[in-house]
């Protein structure tokens, strides 16, 4: 395992571009766990990430929907958010089928409070938003 990259994120446009730059170097199976505090801004950098991947709809929390699969851009991208649910639910959504491509394209899955997974990917992307005392953000990056 690297160490983790550090990077200053000081307005929600550079986090916005870190997601864009990033998208750029994803193949399809991808996995990104975000974590950080309500705010953190885990949807921003996806949705940087979204344009990066030419996705014009515009990428919406999925905090009520849980799932919203986004299949216009090069690669098919799979946006959840696990924040409302607990252990034993996230467990029934099978999100394993996701990066193991089953019944679904090979995709980027791209999941917010990932804390709450019972079973990690063998590879991921950890990206973990943190906000400064000042109001701006760090992100750790970390490949695993
Ligand atoms: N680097 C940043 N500096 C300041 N504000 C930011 C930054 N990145 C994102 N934001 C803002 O933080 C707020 C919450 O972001 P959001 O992505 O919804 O957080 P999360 O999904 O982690 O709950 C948004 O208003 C967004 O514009
Ligand atoms: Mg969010």
């Amino acid at each position: 395992m690297e160490t983790p990259k550090k990077i200053f994120l000081p307005d929600e446009e550079s986090t916005k571009k870190l997601g864009k730059e990033f998208a750029q170097k994803l193949t399809p199976n991808s996995v990104l766990l975000l974590q950080g505090n309500l705010g953190a801004g885990k949807t921003t950098f996806i949705q940087g990430l979204g344009e990066g991947l030419g996705i014009s709809e515009p990428i919406v929390s999925p905090t009520f929907t849980l799932i919203n699969e986004y299949l216009e851009g090069k690669i098919p991208l799979y946006h959840i958010d696990l924040y409302r649910l607990n252990p034993e639910q996230v467990k029934h959504l099978h999100l394993q089928n996701y990066w193991e491509g089953i019944e679904v394209e090979a995709g980027i899955t791209a999941i917010e409070w990932s804390d709450l997974l019972p079973q990690l990917p063998p590879h991921y992307w950890q990206i973990i938003l943190e906000l400064t005392p000042d109001s701006s953000r760090n992100a750790f990056i970390t490949y695993i």
